[in-house]
């Protein structure tokens, strides 16, 4: 295959966004490879997972710098080391200035645990929740000043159920976040977005069907680790699951021709005991 796209990804904590990324990049055919991996905090988890993988670890510290300015100047000086095409901004939480943003405007991408420009920020899941809604979801868009704001270049949808709480809801989300950044990334690296300021176009193409891997999200996701749940994303239909109502419908066509058989041997026996009488 020619040439990949050289991809960092900046993190600040767990990382499994990451582990998504570095997965689908493990693929020689997938057209991206993790050249570095940038976090502002010395301990997230998320640069063990780089480590494991082979992947070169940066430590930016923010608290090391005395403005936002100078942070972002040393974070351009590491890039810089990298020949980087694109930045993955995952789960990287400081807000970035627009200096920097002007300077890979078009060639910075984040994630956002909801179906953005509904619900930036915070609390994404205890507010989707507290307001009732029927459907939640992720979005990937790219980097613009504002917080959470830029044209999106893709979502994936989940309900949002009866019981849910802020950790089952963030859980089904963020299995559908470990989908949408790589496929994010495939369709940039294959020349199918076209970016402007106000809007993304995305080229139709097959979906990205993710690696199975066994653990990505770790060590805090231990407890809700992932159930299938069904996705709502139309565009990705290798996302397979068995309809309630199909199995329904199969039990009742079912117990139709069992009631139908039962009858018509009663009523076959009865035509033949009467052919035997009337033989007597
Ligand atoms: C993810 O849910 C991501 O969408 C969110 O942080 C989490 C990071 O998890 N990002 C934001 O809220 C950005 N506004 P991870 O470290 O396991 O990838």
């Amino acid at each position: 295959m020619g040439e990949r796209l050289n991809v960092a990804v900046l993190i600040s904590g767990r990382g499994s966004n990451l582990q998504s990324i570095i997965d689908a990049c493990a693929n020689p055919d997938f057209p991206a490879s993790v050249k570095v991996v940038l976090s502002n905090e010395p301990d997230a988890y998320g640069l063990e997972r780089a480590t494991q993988a082979g992947i070169p670890t940066e430590i930016v510290p923010h608290k090391a710098h005395p403005s936002r300015k100078e942070f972002e100047e040393a974070m351009q000086a590491v890039l810089a080391k990298y020949d980087i095409d694109l930045i993955c901004l995952a789960g990287f939480m400081r807000v970035l200035t627009s200096d920097f943003v002007a300077k890979w405007e078009g060639r910075m991408l984040n994630i956002h645990p909801s179906l953005l420009p509904a619900y930036p920020g915070l609390h994404t899941h205890e507010r989707v929740l507290a307001n009732h809604e029927k459907e939640s979801g992720c979005t990937i868009h790219f980097v613009t000043p504002g917080l959470d704001e830029g044209p999106t270049l893709l979502q994936k949808r989940v309900p949002v159920l009866q019981n849910d709480t802020a950790e089952t809801l963030a859980a089904r989300v963020l299995e559908q976040e470990h989908i949408a950044y790589p496929e994010a990334i495939r369709l940039l690296a294959l020349g199918k977005v076209h970016y402007s300021k106000e809007q993304v176009e995305v080229d139709d193409v097959e979906p990205y069907a993710p690696p199975r891997t066994n653990e990505i999200a770790a060590p805090a996701d231990h407890t809700h680790k992932s159930k299938e749940i069904p996705s709502m994303d139309h565009h990705n239909p290798s996302s397979t699951h068995i309809d309630p109502a199909a199995i329904a419908q199969a039990k009742a066509t079912w117990s139709l021709f069992a009631e139908m058989m039962k009858y018509s041997v009663i009523g076959s026996a009865g035509i033949l005991t009467l052919m035997a009488l009337s033989l007597l």
